[in-house]
């Protein structure tokens, strides 16, 4: 089941991002971010249950930022990010979205490629890792243009 995000679901998305990423955003960072006015944010929940996945964005004048996605450790590779965001890509019904990805996050590669994202940029050195910096690629979506036949 895919919905929109309640505040009372911040917890579990909390909960999900400090289990897998290095700088989490924190509860606190959640609440900043889904009060304000630009926020649309979705996740999936299998059967109604405990959210597995989510994604959150920012949206002004017809393009969204992608802020964060992530899908619990143990929920992992069953094709929920996948089914999550291109459902949500469906609703949120922008121009284009935006997202920065880490040069070395294959499995984030994998999944925004499958979703149709091109590179259109690169900051170099953008993120810190124990052996060194790595460039972010800033990746763009565009929806399909519809046909006027
Ligand atoms: C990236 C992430 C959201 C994918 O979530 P998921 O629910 O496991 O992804 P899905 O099962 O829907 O897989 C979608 C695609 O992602 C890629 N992928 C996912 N897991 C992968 C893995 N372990 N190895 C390689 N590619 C992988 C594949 O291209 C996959 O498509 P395929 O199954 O047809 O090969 C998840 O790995 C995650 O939470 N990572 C940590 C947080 C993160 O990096 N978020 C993105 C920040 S930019």
């Amino acid at each position: 089941m895919i919905r929109q995000i309640k505040e009372a679901d911040l917890d579990a998305i909390a909960d999900i991002e400090a289990g897998v990423f290095a700088r989490p955003l924190t509860r606190g960072d959640l609440v900043t971010l889904w009060r304000k006015p630009a926020f649309r944010g979705f996740l999936l929940a299998p059967d109604g249950g405990v959210p597995a996945s989510y994604v959150l964005f920012l949206i002004a004048g017809g393009v969204a930022d992608l802020v964060s996605t992530a899908t619990a450790g143990h929920a992992q590779r069953r094709g929920y990010a996948m089914h999550l965001l291109r459902e949500s890509l469906r609703r949120i019904e922008v121009d284009a979205v935006m997202l920065e990805v880490a040069v070395d996050n294959v499995r984030a590669l994998g999944l925004y490629a499958g979703l149709g994202f091109a590179e259109v940029g690169r900051r170099p050195d953008y993120y810190r890792r124990p052996a060194g910096r790595v460039d972010a690629l800033i990746l763009r979506w565009r929806p399909e243009p519809q046909g006027s036949a």
